[in-house]
């Protein structure tokens, strides 16, 4: 559908005498109002006419101009130039692209897929959780969505450079330094991450008791700044068990980073930040701390960003500005993106508005993509105190609840799988994952995750499982075909045989296939993984349509393979989807 939406934009543009991409162009919702179209809202003001009769403009040009080849149909719609691209030249040309590429060797194909690096340099920053803490079922949204975003992005041709920074700095390992010597605890192989939040809520509890504590907290942090050996000793010791404990998880997720480096990796690059802003004549005092006066893009003040407080300490706020600056010079970007949560709006917008008064001409590459909350229904977690519930502990409740759905299902005749599926660890491991991640995903990043687990495992609703199924349901025909009808596993391309398909469901399924392209690339440019996830949905639910109603191994041998064209298309995609939002793939469900 690129290449298609290629030639409408160069057609639209030669009318209107400007340049139109593909990117201007809009999916109608619903395929049958055609592949793709463009909205003439915008020109209104300038043409002096409303859309409507522009949008009428456009395709009479279109036509009597020729601009377009016949199988690509221009039709107005209210406001809109919407094109349709021919039954059979969809069939065509679609079909051979996602059959072919090496679909043999990684069973995936290259559907989709742009060269490697030509399309810029995207420094992608996520997960980066605090340490000392457990993984949160909160950070499973900056994870999930930043790894998604990671994925599509180098599928998509961009040159990803991943980074996890973690909360490694700051006052609260001085915390940690306080209870060490108030417990009296030392470092040791035992020590692990459940001893250190325990000692982190008891010194918090300590210092509440005796306020004259935060001070030695407080200087604790300041020696670790400048490098006291025993509490570096202590901080190196937590941050290895934290990252030991991160890792686990992050393998179950599938997450790798290029970049661990956690704020304690720019502590060197903070004094000459500060000696910088000072020379810049940026820093101002105020009640005792260094400060810059910032405002948001839209030049509204914005309460200004401490650097450094009274005490000679640097804050969140320096290191990231540090950090900025850093993998600028290091990666000479073309876009930035944080991944972090919406009550860090603020912060973000001081930091860019920092890196703006320096006058750096990248500060508007930068991006911070806000995130919302999580939210319960399942008694067991919704009234848990303090609402803190760990990433492992909603997959383990998944997990359990997937092994139960799979021991019901196995009392029925007609699913003979079941029975293995339920037996097998890393089948039920698959599907929890793939059913959390997903239902992370599938929500908007900006709205709240509603949690009720059987919802979220539901093999029938919108869910993780039930597209995994329908992976797992194309394998199986092409298996079936494979053993019955004795066609290889994964047909190849037949020009002549596609055009024996022609069904409006088959047709519905080679348009709705068509555009994965296009919502990966709006993945991308929305820094929104749902809209891969609800392409995927909308897949789904065309091959569910195309199986109803047109049998696949039938008497007809041209027919049978066209067909099976058709499902193994759908399970590339699929495959390739689900691969790029992290999903694992089961062999059988
Ligand atoms: N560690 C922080 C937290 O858990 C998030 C860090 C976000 N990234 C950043 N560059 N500030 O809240």
């Amino acid at each position: 559908m690129e290449r298609f939406a290629k030639i409408a934009a160069q057609a639209i543009s030669a009318v209107l005498g400007r340049e139109i991409t593909p990117a201007d162009l809009e999916t109608p919702p619903d395929p049958s109002m055609g592949d793709f179209g463009f909205p003439c809202f915008k020109l209104s003001k300038e043409f002096r006419k409303s859309p409507p009769e522009i949008a009428k403009h456009v395709v009479s040009e279109v036509k009597s101009r020729k601009l377009v080849p016949d199988w690509l149909s221009v039709n107005a719609a209210g406001a809109y130039v919407n094109f349709v691209v021919a039954a059979d030249e969809c069939m065509r040309a679609l079909l051979k692209d996602m059959l072919s590429g090496d679909g043999l060797n990684t069973s995936l194909g290259t559907y989709g897929m742009l060269p490697a690096g030509t399309r810029g340099t995207w420094v992608l920053e996520y997960s980066s959780p605090n340490i000392a803490k457990p993984l949160n079922i909160y950070h499973l949204r900056p994870t999930a969505l930043g790894a998604a975003l990671d994925r599509i992005g180098r599928y998509r041709g961009f040159n990803v450079v991943s980074i996890n920074h973690l909360g490694d700095w700051g006052k609260q390992y001085g915390m940690l330094a306080l209870a060490f010597r108030l417990f009296n605890r030392k470092i040791d192989d035992k020590l692990t991450m459940t001893e250190l939040v325990d000692l982190y809520v008891k010194s918090n509890a300590a210092v509440d008791a005796d306020p004259s504590l935060e001070a030695e907290a407080r200087n604790a942090f300041l020696k670790l700044e400048q490098g006291d050996p025993e509490i570096t000793a202590l901080w190196k010791k937590c941050v290895e068990i934290s990252i030991k404990e991160f890792n686990r998880i992050y393998q179950r997720l599938g997450v790798k980073f290029d970049h661990v480096w956690g704020e304690s990796f720019y502590k060197d690059k903070l004094m000459p930040l500060i000696d910088d802003l000072k020379k810049r004549n940026l820093l101002e005092l105020s009640e005792g701390a260094w400060v810059v006066r910032v405002k948001d893009e839209k030049e509204n003040d914005l309460l200004p960003c401490i650097m450094q407080k009274s005490d000679g300490a640097t804050i969140y706020a320096t290191r990231d500005v540090a950090a900025a600056i850093y993998r600028h010079e290091k990666f000479n970007f073309d876009r930035m993106t944080y991944i972090v949560g919406a009550e860090q709006k603020l912060h973000f917008q001081q930091v860019f508005g920092v890196l703006r008064r320096m006058g750096l001409p990248w500060a508007g590459k930068c991006e911070h993509i806000p995130f919302g909350l999580y939210r319960f229904k399942d008694a067991k977690m919704s009234t848990r105190k303090g609402n803190f519930v760990t990433l492992e502990e909603v997959l383990a409740l998944a997990k359990e609840r997937v092994a139960e759905l799979m021991l019901e299902r196995a009392k029925d005749p007609d699913k003979p799988e079941a029975a293995h599926v339920a037996a097998s660890d890393a089948i039920c491991e698959a599907i929890a994952v793939g059913a959390v991640v997903f239902h992370d995903l599938h929500t908007d990043p900006v709205r709240d995750v509603e949690f009720e687990v059987d919802r979220v495992v539901d093999f029938e609703g919108e869910t993780g499982p039930y597209l995994q199924y329908a992976h797992t349901r194309c394998k199986s025909i092409l298996r079936k075909a494979h053993d019955v009808v004795g066609v290889p596993q994964c047909p190849a391309y037949d020009a002549a045989l596609v055009m024996r398909l022609g069904a409006a469901e088959e047709i519905q399924l080679v348009r709705v296939l068509g555009r994965f392209p296009l919502h990966l690339e709006r993945s991308l440019s929305f820094a929104k993984a749902s809209q891969m996830a609800h392409y995927l949905i909308d897949l789904t639910k065309a091959f569910s349509c195309f199986y109803r109603e047109c049998r696949v191994l039938s008497d007809d041998a041209e027919l049978t393979l066209a067909r099976l064209n058709l499902v193994e298309a759908t399970r590339r995609v699929l495959a390739r989807g689900l691969g790029l939002l992290g999903i694992p793939l089961p062999d059988r469900m």
